[in-house]
């Protein structure tokens, strides 16, 4: 006999829990920077677009499977395949890709809790030197840090998606919120702050390319956690009383405006803190903007405040970026863990150590790929190019399976399942979804467009990516 499958305790519980997952680094560094190199407030609009036509769509559905078959995506395609076998791939893919997402999204939140206690060591100075990034991924000191990580994980995950998941988001949340609001005013009341708001605003319509407009809606979609299992399996721990259509549209407004607060908080930090910046020095990838380019910013800061305070900030920020890091890999890593769970019939315990287990072998692996084992650091080539084991993770599930699972569940759900289902479950806990232009609206969509967008997309990054 299994336990009876646990449920988030409210409406709340389950949007903060969602949103915990869809704020995470994307939004925080990855997004303001996207924006103010690709051309601001025209960026920003084009985003919202994405976000709002194309992202929603995609995630009510999953929500949507979720919550119908009380099941993590194996189990939801089966189910609502009446049997056959034909969609098991598309489930199977969905439990595989965020264990692979984990892997290397752990390596980054490793690194970022060795950057606080570094920091709150007293080592800035350190962090902000030409060497420091390089030494400390390759020290063995990411393997404390990842043990600790690790026990973080698995001790919110252990104790259930009400105690547990729910719990951790409903404290971790606001407590972002807040500091992300005390950073921006702390930003925006120094001197020339302004210049650095302007550049993160000021639309710039040349900018919008066709290569612009992919990367917004990648963007778009990771940042919204889609694609991943994730909102299947949060949808399946909701009952018939919650709206899904409302729900889905406040986290997306909560992951958007979290990811425009951080430019709030960015680019007027790297233009006041260190007036003499370049902008052209902003890095093209949120993790050498992290790890590289961001203590340096924050050391200038001990020119007016004194090397202690800037170094406070320096934590402050890192320990914000922790807290959004920790609820987004609770969330990728529940995945497995219900299938697990509800298919394999393992407790909630032993799934979890079997996942940490695997997970952890491999998230080893991906960080001795800097050069810490040549096996892993030269693994394969592709594009002309040698790839380390943590390249290819990244370049496979995160670039290119992300679009493939979105375009493989508007397909199921509207051509398998069908829309008038879809319909169906998206009315319960709404009551006046049916007939509406929501409807109309999510229906064609799923069926027609998104589909061929999320096809683009992927063809697109396999052709640059791989060949
Ligand atoms: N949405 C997260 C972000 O923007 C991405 C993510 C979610 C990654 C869940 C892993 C797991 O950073």
């Amino acid at each position: 006999m299994t336990a009876p499958r646990e449920h988030f305790s409210s409406r709340l519980g389950f949007i903060l829990a969602a949103a915990g997952s869809a704020v995470g680094i994307g939004n925080l560094v990855g997004f303001p920077v996207n924006a103010a190199k690709n051309g601001g407030g025209a960026f920003l609009l084009v985003y919202a677009i994405f976000v709002f036509l194309i992202c929603l769509p995609v995630m009510m559905a999953e929500m949507a499977i979720g919550r119908k078959t009380q099941k993590e995506p194996v189990g939801a395609y089966k189910a609502l395949n009446n049997g056959g076998n034909g969609w098991n791939i598309a489930g199977l893919l969905g439990v595989l890709t965020p264990f692979m997402i984990a892997v290397f999204y752990m390596v980054l939140t490793v690194w970022i809790f060795g950057y606080i206690v570094i920091t709150l060591g007293g080592g800035l100075d350190y962090l902000a030197g030409p060497v420091a990034f390089g030494e400390f991924i390759n020290s063995p000191w990411i393997f404390a840090a990842m043990i600790i990580v690790a026990a973080i994980v698995y001790f919110i995950l252990v104790a259930g998606v009400k105690e547990g998941i729910e719990k951790a988001a409903k404290t971790l949340m606001p407590t972002l919120f807040v500091m992300l609001v005390l950073m921006v005013i702390f930003v925006l009341t120094r001197e020339n702050a302004m210049a650095g708001l302007r550049f993160f605003i000021i639309p710039d319509f040349d900018k919008i390319t066709p290569s612009v407009i992919n990367g917004a809606l990648s963007q778009a979609f990771f940042s919204l956690s889609l694609g991943m299992g994730i909102l299947i399996t949060y949808g399946s721990y909701i009952s018939n009383k919650t709206d899904i259509v409302g729900s889905a549209k406040l986290v997306a407004i909560t992951d958007t405006a979290v990811a425009f607060t951080a430019g709030l908080m960015i680019l007027p930090a790297v233009f006041s803190f260190n007036p003499d910046v370049n902008p052209q020095e902003l890095s093209d990838s949120s993790v050498s903007l992290i790890f590289t380019f961001l203590p340096k910013i924050f050391l200038a800061l001990q020119t007016s405040l004194g090397y202690v305070a800037a170094s406070g900030i320096a934590a402050f920020f890192f320990i914000l970026v922790f807290f959004a890091a920790i609820t987004s890999l609770v969330s990728i890593i529940e995945v497995p863990v219900s299938y697990l769970v509800t298919e394999k019939c393992h407790s909630r315990k032993k799934a979890l150590r079997i996942l940490m287990m695997t997970a952890g072998v491999l998230t080893l692996f991906a960080s001795v790929s800097f050069g810490m084992v040549s096996f892993f650091t030269e693994f394969t080539s592709y594009a002309g190019g040698t790839r380390s084991f943590f390249d290819v993770v990244y370049d496979v599930f995160y670039d290119t399976i992300l679009p493939l699972n979105g375009l493989l569940l508007c397909l199921f759900v509207s051509y398998r399942w069908k829309k008038h289902n879809l319909s169906e479950e998206l009315a319960t806990g709404n009551d006046g979804y049916k007939g509406s232009l929501s409807e109309k609206y999510i229906n064609f969509s799923l069926s027609t467009f998104i589909p061929v967008i999320l096809l683009g997309i992927f063809l697109n990054t396999v052709a640059v990516k791989f060949f």
